[in-house]
């Protein structure tokens, strides 16, 4: 079977790499990929958007595409498996009505509310002047989140009033926006991430990721600057209450309320001190670095587990996880993120790298001469799996050491607090 992965990110590299060890798949189709997907084997690039559905569907059809896998939320939002499924092609991912659960913060805090579901306090607004009385009423800390897709980048978690403020006043300056502003949550945060076919899930194990860009968690937040599997903080009882109060009741939530979630779930949840869950945002695709460490620890076949999903019968399938620790670290470029330094060779990728360890492009493309050209702000993410996470993470950075381009900078201490 030829099978096509949407989006060119890490998160695709690593859906499109473990998907072409699939003995049932022939050829993993990439739109539009990077140069790690470029040179994967069994993996062939298509410079399709990731956004223009109307190029994939024609793709899909040229091409005989049995299978489709969606990695970012921009196509999911637009409703690129609605059009794929009015079309007959079997495609993998929630549609659009239910892709809303990330693409509208307003949507999703009204939606965890009528169904009980844990998560801070919040009011929406549209006004600046009503926003601001009631970060007056509240005080600070408080949180202040543009409605709408911001890559990570529309959320403030704002220490005083006066900055609160300004951050309503920038979001509200658009025509038509909207702000929610919440409760600020104290704990630790963690990654829960299910595959849903409607009704019934599979959930991957535990992960972290740490969102600012610079050592001990300081700086502007990112998309992720490396993440590892399992997250210690997800003990067995906290995980019990993931399931039971925000995994469950919001994929019954979403069937009762007729738009039944098919696809990967990601619950972004903080963990206060006595190990109770609530939901700080939901993401309606996998996790990005996330899914990179998640996928070195599954053992068993990605095709079969998402195809049970779409066929609405996960009820049937177990998959095997390794056992072992998994961790990786991005590499990001210089400027990273409020710009991008672009277009440097990437040195230290042409050799093999340790067993059981694994380097994923992000933003990448192939140059003129075959190699691989920095051409995003997350470049790469090193992985490498571990006894613990402890030795996942010096076998990650040992892989980190080969690599290097001019203005090229990590994070030193992915892991830092499931090693504390
Ligand atoms: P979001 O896009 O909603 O996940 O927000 C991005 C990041 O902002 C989260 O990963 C948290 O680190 C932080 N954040 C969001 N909402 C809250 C909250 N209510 N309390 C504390 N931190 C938050
Ligand atoms: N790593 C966080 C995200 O993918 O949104």
């Amino acid at each position: 079977m030829k099978v096509l992965v949407i989006g060119g990110g890490g998160r695709e590299h690593a859906l499109a790499w473990k998907l072409a060890q699939s003995p049932r798949v022939d050829e993993v189709l990439v739109a539009p990929g990077n140069a790690g997907t470029a040179r994967e084997s069994g993996c062939r690039n298509i410079a399709v958007s990731a956004e223009d559905i109307d190029a994939l569907l024609a793709l899909a059809r040229e091409e005989g595409v049995g299978f489709t896998v969606v990695g970012p939320e921009a196509p999911l939002a637009a409703g690129v498996v609605d059009a794929f499924a009015e079309a007959g092609l079997r495609c993998f991912g929630p549609r659009r009505a239910a892709a809303q659960l990330e693409a509208s913060k307003a949507f999703t805090k009204a939606f965890l509310a009528r169904h009980g579901i844990p998560t801070a306090d919040y009011a929406t607004f549209t006004e600046a002047d009503a926003a601001c009385a009631w970060i007056d009423e509240r005080g600070a800390p408080i949180v202040v989140k543009a409605d709408g897709l911001a890559a990570g980048k529309g959320v403030v978690v704002a220490p005083d009033v006066a900055t609160a403020k300004q951050a309503v006043h920038d979001m509200l300056g658009l025509d038509g926006a909207r702000v929610v502003i919440e409760e600020c949550l104290l704990g630790e945060e963690a990654s829960f991430i299910v595959v849903a076919d409607g009704t019934d899930y599979v959930a991957f194990p535990s992960s972290q990721d740490h969102k600012r860009i610079g050592d001990g968690d300081t700086g502007p937040n990112t998309g992720g600057m490396g993440a590892y599997s399992p997250a210690p903080v997800v003990t067995e009882t906290v995980e019990q209450r993931i399931r039971d109060t925000v995994i469950a009741p919001t994929l019954a939530g979403l069937a009762a309320d007729g738009i039944a979630f098919t696809g990967f779930l990601y619950a972004g949840v903080m963990i206060d001190a006595d190990g109770n869950p609530r939901v700080l945002e939901f993401n309606v695709r996998m996790g990005d670095p996330e899914t990179q460490p998640l996928l070195m620890r599954l053992r068993s076949d990605l095709l079969d587990l998402l195809e049970a999903a779409v066929d609405h019968r996960l009820d049937a399938v177990t998959p095997d996880w390794d056992e072992r620790a998994a961790l990786g670290v991005v590499l990001a470029a210089e400027g990273y993120p409020a710009s991008a330094r672009k277009g440097d060779a990437i040195g230290g990728l042409d050799g093999d790298t340790p067993p059981a360890t694994k380097v994923f492009h992000a933003g990448t493309r192939v140059g003129d001469d075959g190699s691989a050209i920095t051409d995003g702000g997350r470049v790469l993410c090193a992985c490498a799996l571990g006894a613990d996470i402890a030795e996942a993470k010096a076998r990650a950075y040992d892989v980190v050491n080969i690599i290097d381009w001019p203005g090229m900078q990590y994070r030193r201490d992915i892991g830092w607090r499931a090693l504390r």
